[in-house]
């Protein structure tokens, strides 16, 4: 039987796990999604969900065929970045199942997990990361040792822009799919350029999506196509990225660009960086979008390569920190 890596995702609204083998195949996640009634994600609120779902996520891991306790080797958790209350619950859980298994325990960097992922299940090797969710957008490239952030958003990350402007008019949690679905059912020969001018936030290597959202509002509010909106939403934000990406690739001198996190679902987003690849003789590669939204076994895959260069967690060292930062975690591994 295979021995197994367990994967536990709680940085923010989703509640996973997850797992793979210690050869680094990679199972489907249980997961839960919180989903708030109205407004933004309380952190509190979106804790007491995955209290409540915990248990339920380990009677589909019971009901499993391919999973079994008896072969769990090690369980990995998010350490952070993420909401405290959300990280605690995971960690806790994590704890205890370590505890009870008499397995290690492995902390991990939710941001690098997206990484691994993405190399794992792709085959590329050495990438740009173009890292996009809900609280994150960063350009990153592995370098002495780290992964470093080589440009980042400078206020809000572009998944909470996209859901910011979904619930101003009356989309629910996540707001981006259903964005995509309404920039595809615009018909770009009616744009006029004239009207909707947005702001395209590019500074330096760095991004910036807080005066997109407030414009994109406005011009809604004014009586412009919310479909209009969308797609031109969609067309700034993703093309800044996009940029910011190429230009890391020129100055790392890398030819592989790999998107994650979850707004690296989006097939426009997925369509300009394979442009941008091609024009360049680079490569673009993005996981399955069940690898791309936060889960579980993204964390038992980071686990796995963690523990197999010989890292673990001591219980002393397992608190959880919110502002985990990318750049802060030792890269052993190949
Ligand atoms: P992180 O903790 O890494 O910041 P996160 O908590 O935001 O991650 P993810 O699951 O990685 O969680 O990403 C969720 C985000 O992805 C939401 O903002 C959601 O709107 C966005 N998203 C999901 N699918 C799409 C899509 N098809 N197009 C655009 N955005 C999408
Ligand atoms: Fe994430």
């Amino acid at each position: 039987m295979a021995r197994l890596i367990l994967g536990i995702e709680s940085t923010a609204h989703t509640f996973s796990f997850g797992y793979v083998d210690t050869e680094g195949k990679l199972y489907s996640s249980k997961s839960a999604l919180f989903k708030p009634e109205s407004g933004g994600i309380h952190p509190r609120e979106a804790a007491d969900h995955h209290t409540i779902k915990a248990s339920n996520l380990i009677s589909q891991l019971n009901s499993d065929e391919n999973f079994d306790w008896k072969d769990v080797e090690a369980v990995s958790f998010s350490q952070g970045p993420g909401l405290g209350p959300c990280l605690r619950i995971g960690a806790s859980v994590a704890r205890g199942l370590s505890n009870k298994l008499s397995v290690p325990l492995i902390g991990v960097n939710h941001c690098i997990a997206h990484i691994e992922i993405g190399r794992n299940e792709t085959g590329c090797n050495d990438p740009v990361l173009l890292y996009v969710s809900g609280g994150n957008t960063q350009v990153i490239a592995r370098s002495e040792g780290k992964y470093r952030v080589l440009g980042e958003t400078l206020d809000i990350g572009i998944g909470n822009m996209l859901d910011k402007f979904a619930r101003n008019f009356g989309i629910a949690f996540p707001g981006g799919p259903e964005i995509e679905k309404l920039s595809n059912q615009f018909n770009t020969d009616s744009i006029n350029f004239e009207r909707i001018s947005l702001p395209y936030g590019v500074h330096g290597m760095d991004m910036a999506f807080s005066g997109l959202l407030t414009s994109a509002i406005r011009l809604v509010e004014d009586g412009e196509n919310m479909k209009s909106i969308c797609w031109s939403i969609q067309e700034h934000a993703f093309a800044s990225c996009i940029e910011v990406a190429e230009r890391a690739m020129a100055h790392t001198g890398k030819s592989e660009l790999l998107l994650g996190g979850g707004v690296a679902c989006n097939s426009r987003i997925r369509e300009m960086a394979e442009i941008m690849c091609n024009e360049r003789g680079a490569k673009a590669y993005w996981p399955s979008k069940q690898f791309c939204i936060d889960n579980g076994t993204m964390i038992a895959e980071l686990g796995r390569r963690m523990i197999q260069s010989g890292i673990i967690t001591q219980l002393e060292d397992s608190a959880v920190n919110p502002y985990l930062r990318t750049d802060y975690t030792q890269v052993e591994w190949n």
